[in-house]
């Protein structure tokens, strides 16, 4: 994949905003370019507002990308920055396609979305695409860098994908490059005109933005509700009214990843942003809202939570790589604490073989990963719960009970409110030297909390009872608080 940031050029269009019980909504400026919050009525600082399709993608924590296209056929990552590499259709040739394996293998991770390459850099499109334009010599001709030209031409892995998708109950959605298409000759958004390689057919910018236009149109009209849309890279100046255009008339509930840039413009109204790194690690410190390629910014106006994409595969590897080794289990236990754990969506990479299936040992390590997460994070230590109106969570336990970490989840339905937290306990082994009277230990303690946030502990410790306390700009309410012992 490589990410190519920083191109982004949109506008804006954050026009929703869910209604609080006594606070006015603000927009810095009517219509729809502006982002949605309310005033704390604590600090006078500004909270921003979720729509319900980014708290509805929050909730799934983790998804896949699928990389899998002509680029799967090739020693090297994709055809990004080789402006003159057009590998061969005939290259493609799976010949045991099964997008249902591949959903089997999401299911077992636990993902419940999958976001597909429908088209990467090379410019190839795992769809018959049935586009046609204009070449420079004034010929109509149909966009012949497809499935439809490889030798399992009568197939289509987009729609497959997407029954399949549909069949396993994930969302899915397509990533499609706007900035590179080699078959276009199109680097950065623009025809060049410096390299030429056979294959390649000569057209103009408009044409180019024509053909880009045309196949979102067959992408976004023709599968259904799409939960995400990704765009790697962004689009350019010229292309965005026309897309946010389709995009509002066409899939006004997807979430967009990329949707704004850092500047506030944004082209959807459920943008999600990028950490920032692919190596599957959020700060400590992640909020949901800001717009910036990091852990983002609690005073930011703009709700644009943070989607965490990373491979299974070492190297940064996105496509399948022949002998490519996997990230051990251990590693990928701690990108999920260090992703989901930090109020981050986990995207994992999928990376199909060149016979059209996940390798076996790829599949075993999914779900491995998804075993892991079900059975550590499936059954929370059983608890007594009180609360108090100023947001302070206590668990008792009947008897000393051990744990080894905390999991805290924050309502957002009213925009993300905690501050920072403090997690005490009463230590079981405590009670003896204090005559009956336990008091409170320290334990852990962080700021964002958000959708999710994970703390582990140096080591299992005996408790009967857990407090959470905070500081915030409105009470908090918290959705859960779990403790479990998992190692
Ligand atoms: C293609 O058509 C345009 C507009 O009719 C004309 O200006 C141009 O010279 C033609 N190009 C070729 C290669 O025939
Ligand atoms: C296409 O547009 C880019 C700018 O985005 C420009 O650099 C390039 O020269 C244009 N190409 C053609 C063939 O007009
Ligand atoms: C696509 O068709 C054009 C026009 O016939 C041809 O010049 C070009 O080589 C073809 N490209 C591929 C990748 O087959
Ligand atoms: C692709 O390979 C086929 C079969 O080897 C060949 O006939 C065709 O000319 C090649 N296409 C291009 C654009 O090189
Ligand atoms: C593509 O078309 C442009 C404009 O007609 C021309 O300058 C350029 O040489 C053409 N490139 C090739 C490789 O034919
Ligand atoms: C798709 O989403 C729209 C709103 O964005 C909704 O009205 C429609 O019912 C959804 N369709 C399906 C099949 O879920
Ligand atoms: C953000 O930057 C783009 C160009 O990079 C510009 O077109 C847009 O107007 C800017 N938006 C704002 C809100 O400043
Ligand atoms: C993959 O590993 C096998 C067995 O070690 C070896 O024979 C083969 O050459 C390797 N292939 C690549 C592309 O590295
Ligand atoms: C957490 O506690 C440590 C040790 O008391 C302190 O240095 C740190 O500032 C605290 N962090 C937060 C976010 O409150
Ligand atoms: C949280 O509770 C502890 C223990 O009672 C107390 O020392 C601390 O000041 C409280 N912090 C906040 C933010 O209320």
């Amino acid at each position: 994949m490589k990410l190519v940031l920083g191109l982004l050029l949109g506008s804006c269009s954050l026009a929703h905003g869910l209604t609080s019980d006594s606070q006015t909504i603000k927009r810095d400026d009517p219509g729809v370019s502006s982002p949605s919050y309310r005033i704390s009525p604590i600090d006078g600082s500004k909270i921003a507002l979720p729509t319900k399709e980014q708290l509805a993608w929050q909730d799934k924590e983790i998804g896949v990308i699928i990389h899998f296209e002509i680029a799967t056929y090739l020693s090297v990552d994709g055809c990004n920055n080789i402006p003159n590499l057009l590998p061969n259709q005939s290259l493609f040739d799976p010949v045991s396609l099964n997008t249902d394996q591949w959903v089997e293998t999401i299911n077992s991770l636990g993902a419940k979305y999958a976001t597909l390459v429908a088209k990467h850099n090379c410019g190839f499109t795992t769809w018959p695409s049935e586009v046609t334009f204009l070449t420079r010599d004034n010929e109509t001709i149909h966009y012949n860098y497809t499935i439809a030209q490889s030798p399992v031409h009568g197939k289509d892995v987009v729609t497959s994908f997407v029954e399949s998708a549909q069949k396993g109950n994930i969302g899915h959605g397509f990533y499609y490059s706007l900035m590179w298409n080699n078959f276009l000759n199109v680097q950065s958004g623009g025809v060049i005109t410096s390299s030429w390689t056979p294959g390649q057919v000569n057209i103009t910018n408009s044409t180019y933005n024509q053909v880009v236009l045309d196949q979102l149109t067959e992408l976004w009209t023709q599968h259904g509700n799409l939960t995400e849309i990704w765009f790697d890279g962004g689009y350019t100046e010229t292309q965005q009214v026309k897309i946010q255009s389709l995009l509002e008339t066409q899939q006004p509930g997807a979430v967009v990843f990329n949707g704004c840039q850092t500047n506030g413009t944004c082209i959807s109204a459920n943008p999600v942003r990028w950490i920032g790194t692919e190596a599957g690690a959020a700060p400590e410190e992640t909020w949901s809202s800001g717009l910036s390629n990091d852990g983002g910014d609690p005073q930011s106006p703009y709700f644009c939570p943070a989607e965490c994409d990373t491979t299974l595969q070492t190297g940064d590897r996105w496509f399948y790589g022949v002998n490519q080794t996997l990230r051990s289990l251990e590693e990928m236990k701690d990108v999920y604490h260090k992703t989901v754990g930090r109020n981050c969506v986990l995207e994992l990479d999928l990376a199909p073989d060149r016979s059209g299936l996940v390798p076996s040992n790829q599949a075993a390590r999914y779900k491995e990963l998804g075993d892991f997460i079900k059975t550590c994070y499936g059954n929370p230590i059983a608890h007594k719960v009180s609360r108090n109106e100023k947001g302070i969570y206590s668990l008792t336990f009947g008897k000393p009970t051990s744990i080894d970490r905390i999991v805290l989840m924050e309502d957002q339905t009213n925009g993300q409110v905690i501050r920072s937290y403090e997690v005490y306990a009463k230590i079981a082994d405590s009670r003896s030297s204090n005559g009956g009277h336990v008091p409170y230990t320290f334990i852990s303690n962080g700021t964002s909390v958000g959708h999710k946030k994970i703390d582990l502990f140096n080591k299992a410790i005996s408790v009967t009872g857990v407090l959470v306390n905070s500081t915030y700009v409105d009470i908090p309410k918290w959705r859960s608080v779990s403790v479990h012992l998992c190692d």
